[in-house]
């Protein structure tokens, strides 16, 4: 019999000659496909960064070449228009700042509060715990850019977590509720409005309430950790919820998003209202069946990013090993 079962458990062959490395055959594939991700993505890095040199060089030399052949006035004109646009570009940049300040500071009074809970981190490896910490990071840079910013919390921020977070460049000015606590300890007397979002629940999320505060497991797991999120609440005795993914979409495998996924769509959902938009902006277009028919098609290069930067691609190819795909719901949805 083959080593290794389907559903990623270890099979009665590797339990009784367990190989050298100590891993099942499952998770040496699992290690093998995830060192070759990560060094495709720095060889990626790098080709960036250099072609961003060359990109640098060539626009210095272009310009240089430019006032060598104009005359002496025309090169003082040239450079002080280019300083010019150089001081208006920095102006707008910092009024968007600024602007972006007042509604984080606004949606930090009144906004709909997101719990990340950071309580997980045990349960990941390094390049995981990294994972997040980059989804965390563009969350955040998804929320500056949103008119009706949510309110961030980070929740159980601590040990190797917060390390990462603390060397993030300006993570100390950033406009969230940092704590090293539970978000149970920290949101004690609003117990009742906290609603655990998570896909294992049988309650579907049909509104955002700003009275409640939601929370979203920080954990980038492969879905290694089944259910952990809903026992977790359960225990705690909190309500928990899940996107009505399945009132729009079907999907033919797990419906479990990756934490910056489940956040835009919270966030898109603020601006809109509107669920279905939400998924189709969010959801990247490969994992839906090519029968998808999609509202509007804005903000995807923005989401690819978000895929780049901090996306559990990994856990992508992962689904779609299982050729993850779903389609548009029907009426019976
Ligand atoms: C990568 S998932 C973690 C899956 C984990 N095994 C669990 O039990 O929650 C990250 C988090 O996103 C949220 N999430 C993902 N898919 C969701 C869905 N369909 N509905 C509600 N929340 C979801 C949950 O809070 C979840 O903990």
């Amino acid at each position: 019999m083959e080593g290794t079962q389907e559903n990623g458990e270890t099979s009665v062959e590797e339990r009784v000659n367990p190989p050298a490395s100590g891993l099942s055959k499952t998770a040496q594939k699992k290690q093998l496909k995830q060192q070759r991700y990560e060094a495709k993505k720095a060889e990626k890095k790098a080709r960036m960064k250099e072609e961003k040199k060359r990109e640098g060089e060539r626009k210095r030399k272009e310009w240089e070449e430019k006032l060598a052949s104009v005359t002496e006035e025309e090169r003082s004109k040239l450079i002080e228009s280019r300083k010019g646009m150089r001081k208006e570009r920095m102006e707008k940049r910092s009024e968007e700042r600024g602007k972006k300040i007042q509604r984080l500071n606004e949606a930090k009074e009144k906004g709909q509060n997101i719990v990340i809970d950071l309580e997980f981190s045990h349960l990941m490896t390094a390049s995981e715990i990294h994972s997040l910490v980059q989804q965390i990071m563009y969350c955040y840079a998804v929320n500056g850019k949103c008119e009706t910013p949510g309110h961030l919390w980070l929740t159980g921020c601590k040990g190797e977590m917060e390390s990462q977070l603390n060397r993030l460049p300006g993570f100390d000015k950033w406009i969230i509720d940092k704590e090293n606590g539970s978000y149970i300890e920290a949101l004690q007397d609003r117990k009742d409005n906290l609603v655990y979002l998570t896909a294992d629940s049988e309650t579907v999320l049909d509104d955002l309430d700003l009275s409640k505060i939601y929370i979203v497991g920080g954990l980038v797991d492969r879905n290694r950790w089944k259910g952990i999120t809903m026992k977790k609440a359960q225990e705690q005795g909190i309500q928990t919820a899940k996107l009505p993914i399945g009132n729009y979409l079907k999907m033919s495998s797990s419906q479990v998003l990756t934490v910056n996924q489940v956040i835009e769509i919270l966030l898109k959902f603020l601006e809109t209202r509107d669920w279905k938009a939400s998924f189709f902006q969010v959801i990247p277009q490969r994992k839906r069946f090519e029968a998808d028919s999609e509202p509007n098609s804005e903000a995807k290069s923005e989401e690819h990013q978000g895929e780049e930067d901090g996306g559990e691609s990994e856990e992508e190819d992962y689904q779609s090993e299982r050729k993850k795909k779903c389609i548009e719901a029907t009426s019976d949805g």
